[in-house]
């Protein structure tokens, strides 16, 4: 079933130049690309954006990083896009995530994680809203 969904290629992404790379993989896999912008969060938006987490201890962090500098924000569409999209990035844990992973293949972090992803329909047509307005 043709699904969208939206990932971020977040600020450690962009500064280890993984933009690229990262797209390329959807585009690969057979996704086509919707929708894309590059800016900066506000401390403003990430807070609207992360609101879910707003009451866990590591959300200052959350936020510090996510406004450090320029993100990446893509809307994708094709067949189970929400679950194949979190299939490709990998566990939040970048050093858990499966080799084969965006997170498993570049990353060792776990705030710092390179790349978020939409992790439901409803948590899609949130974000889209709140990076998209
Ligand atoms: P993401 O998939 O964007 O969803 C929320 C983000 O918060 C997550 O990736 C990490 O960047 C960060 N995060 C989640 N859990 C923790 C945690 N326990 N400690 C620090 N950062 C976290």
């Amino acid at each position: 079933m043709s699904e969208q969904t939206l990932f971020i290629v977040k600020p450690d992404g962009v500064q280890r130049k993984l933009i690229g790379e990262i797209i390329s993989r959807f585009e690969k896999k057979g996704f086509t690309i919707l929708k894309l912008k590059m800016f900066t969060f506000t401390k403003e938006l990430a807070t609207e954006f992360y609101s879910v987490h707003k009451d866990k201890p590591f959300f200052g962090e959350l936020l510090e990083y996510m406004t450090s500098g320029p993100v990446v924000v893509t809307v994708v569409e094709g067949n189970n896009a929400v679950a194949t999209t979190r299939q490709m990035v990998g566990a939040t844990k970048s050093f858990e995530a499966e080799p084969g992973s965006i997170r498993g293949d570049f990353g060792l972090g776990f705030t710092e994680n390179i790349i978020h992803a939409s992790d439901s329909t409803e948590s899609f047509d949130k974000e889209v809203s709140v990076v998209f307005k």
